[in-house]
Formats: C-alpha cells, structure tokens, sequence
C-alpha cells in the first residue's frame, strides 16, 4: 500500500492510528520486521560467511512463540508486518504462520522479503494466505554474477520465481538490489529495465556493515545511492514522489511505466528520524534498531512465563524507551555489530 505523503516528519512516517509504542524522541513504531529463520540457501555475500553457522534449532523461537510476538505487537499498535530471514520460504510451517498473522486483527498488511528461491512452488499459497506485498531479492541477471554473490543461487530459479509471484497476483512486487562497486555496479540500468519490463518496483540498497563476512572490503565495495542516480540518469528518466511504503526506501517513478525506482541509503541519506520501526531476531531478541544493540529477550519471557500475555505486553512497551536515535555505521571501521543481517532480519 503505497500513502502519497509531503510529511516525512517523525508522526507522518508513522502509520495511522494510536499506538503504545511511542519511543523516547516520539516516534511511533508502527512496523515490526520479524526474521523467521537465520537459515538460508544462499550465502550473499555482503551478508554471511561462507561457512556461516547456523543457530541451534531450540534457541530459534518456535511458530507458535514469534505467532505470540505478532499478535502482542498488533495489539499494541503495530500496523504492518515482515516476515524476514534468513529465508523465510525455507523454515517448514511458515505459509501456515503467515495465514494466522495475516488474520490478526487491526493488522493492516503482512509482507515478505525473500530471496526468490522458493517462489515457484509457494507463490500461490502465499498470496491465498493473505501476504499482500513481496519483496524479492535479485543482484544480477548474469548467471555468472549471480552465483558469485549470492555464493549459492541458482538465477534461473529466482527468474521463474519473480514469474510465479507475478502471476500470484501480488498487489506489489519490489526487487531489492545492494550494490557493490566492482561486482554489479555496472549493472544498474539494465536491472531498472528489467524491473520496467516486468511492471514491477526496484530498491538500490547501500551495504552496511552487520557481521564479518570473508569477503570484500566494505568500504572500497560502497556504491553511493547518489551515484546510482547519475547513473540511471544516461538511460532513464527518474521523478521525484513523496510515496512512501512506510520504508527507509525513498521512490522515484519512471515516467510511461509501472515502475518505482527506490533508494535505501543508510550511509548517504540517513532515515533514522522518520523509524518507526523494531525487528525480532530468528531467536527471539527484540532489536530497537538494525545497528545498535540495544534490545530485549523475549524468548526469554515467552519461556519464563508461558502465556503471560501482559508480562509480554510490558516488556515490549517499556523496550521502546531504550530505542536509540540512529544507527551510526562506519565503513571504514571494523565492525562493530558482530551479529550478521541473516539473524537479524534483513
Ligand atoms: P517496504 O518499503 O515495505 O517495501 O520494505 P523495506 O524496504 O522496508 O523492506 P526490505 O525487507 O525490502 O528491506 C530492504 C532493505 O532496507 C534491507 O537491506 C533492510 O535491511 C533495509 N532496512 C529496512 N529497514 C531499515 C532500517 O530501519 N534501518 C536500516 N539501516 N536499514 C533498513
Ligand atoms: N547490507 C544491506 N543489505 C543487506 N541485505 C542483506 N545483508 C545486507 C547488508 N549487509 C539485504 C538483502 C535483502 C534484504 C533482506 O537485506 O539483499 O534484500
Ligand atoms: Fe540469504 Fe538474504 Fe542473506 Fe542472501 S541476503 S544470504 S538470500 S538471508
């Protein structure tokens, strides 16, 4: 659901309706991000090890408990849900899981991130489950490249799995793509026409630094979402909207197409004023923000005290007064967040 908003103020950005969850700077967190699993069947390469270790299984919260998390925070005034990883599409259960959140009432949208992999036999029954919006991960559209970066991903696979989520009838797709300078940075325009051809929305990220990753060297891979712009500028035409998805992504549209073009720039154009959101990792840490640490063990209340709804409900409210202002990611330095995207949610 996309709301034309002039307002990117701290309550603008929030969505409509009252919430408990009001942080210290009065920001209303409205959105939970919840990563269903660390596992997956790729290994991206801004975003895990190549022998990346997995949690155990029972530290990983069960359906039922992230089930109970959901249900506490639409009862607190969380508005809009993503189901993340990991890959959300590999944990068994999960389409089940998304029906029961779907039904929760007062939740105005459940939406997934994935990366594709699995689409083209769950797109279906995801869309009859009541999952609105999908956002699919896609880096490259060489197969060469694509298996360079995500260390494991079959293109093809992902190719016929954006088909299926079309043909699902979702009410919006959106590629995601995080940029390397060196690796794809080359192939901007042609994912953008990709996108143009498919009817579909497309977001640039900026890779931040969560986690070691073996890899490439953060700060030389950054490819400004500025840049990214100038590039698009030689092939497309890119308008400015105040459009929000209540995101970090700020959209421009292409004119003549379907098409949004977004930008997710941590680095260059910090979005931490207008949060509004919170996310639970695979094991149950509520985490105020992606780059802090700050955060509050639910699993350990859930598993405490069994069916304490309220117990819940005050963790969650009190955990918003220790929300920090922002993230401050530098790619320069060593990581300072050790914990990786995938545990996190994305
Ligand atoms: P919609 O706008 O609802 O379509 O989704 P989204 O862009 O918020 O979600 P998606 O899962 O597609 O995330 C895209 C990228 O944005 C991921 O790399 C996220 O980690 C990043 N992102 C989302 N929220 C935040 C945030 O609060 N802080 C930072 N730094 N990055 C974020
Ligand atoms: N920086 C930015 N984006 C990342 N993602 C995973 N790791 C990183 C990172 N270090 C992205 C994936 C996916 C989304 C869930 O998060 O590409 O689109
Ligand atoms: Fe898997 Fe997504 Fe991480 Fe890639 S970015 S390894 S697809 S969780």
């Amino acid at each position: 659901m996309y709301v034309a908003t002039t307002d990117r103020s701290p309550a603008g950005a929030a969505a409509k309706g009252p919430s408990a969850l009001i942080d210290r700077f009065g920001r209303r967190v409205t959105y939970l991000r919840i990563s269903v699993t660390d596992r997956c069947d790729f290994r991206c390469v801004y975003c895990m090890e190549p022998d990346q270790r997995f949690a155990p299984r029972e530290e990983v919260l069960t359906l039922d408990e992230i089930e109970a998390v959901a249900a506490a925070f639409v009862a607190l005034g969380a508005r809009k849900i993503r189901l993340t990883g990991g890959e959300p599409l590999v944990r068994p259960g999960v389409v089940g899981l998304m029906a029961r959140i779907a039904a929760l009432p007062g939740l105005d949208e459940l939406v997934i991130t994935t990366n594709g992999s699995q689409l083209t036999a769950l797109a279906q029954d995801i869309r009859a489950a009541g999952v609105r919006r999908i956002n699919i991960s896609l880096d490259s559209l060489d197969p060469g490249r694509f298996r360079q970066i995500t260390r494991k991903g079959d293109l093809a696979k992902v190719l016929a799995g954006i088909d299926a989520a079309i043909a699902a009838g979702f009410e919006r797709i959106k590629l995601n793509a995080v940029i390397l300078r060196g690796r794809n940075h080359l192939e901007v325009p042609d994912l953008v026409g990709f996108a143009v051809d498919k009817g579909i929305n497309i977001s640039f990220i900026e890779e931040m630094p969560l986690g070691s990753i073996g890899d490439h060297d953060r700060a030389e891979a950054f490819y400004s979402s500025d840049q990214i712009r100038q590039d698009l500028a030689a092939h497309f035409t890119l308008v400015p909207t105040t459009e929000t998805t209540g995101g970090p992504a700020r959209y421009y549209r292409i004119p003549d197409s379907e098409t949004r073009v977004g930008f997710i720039s941590p680095h260059s154009h910090n979005f931490c004023a207008d949060c509004n959101r919170v996310r639970v990792t695979a094991e149950g840490r509520l985490l105020l923000c992606l780059g802090q640490e700050h955060s509050l063990d639910l699993r350990a209340i859930l598993r405490g005290h069994p069916g304490d709804r309220e117990r819940l409900d005050q963790g969650i409210r009190e955990a918003m007064q220790i929300k920090p202002e922002g993230h401050e990611f530098d790619l320069r330095a060593q990581p300072v967040i050790f914990r990786h995207m995938n545990l996190t949610g994305g």
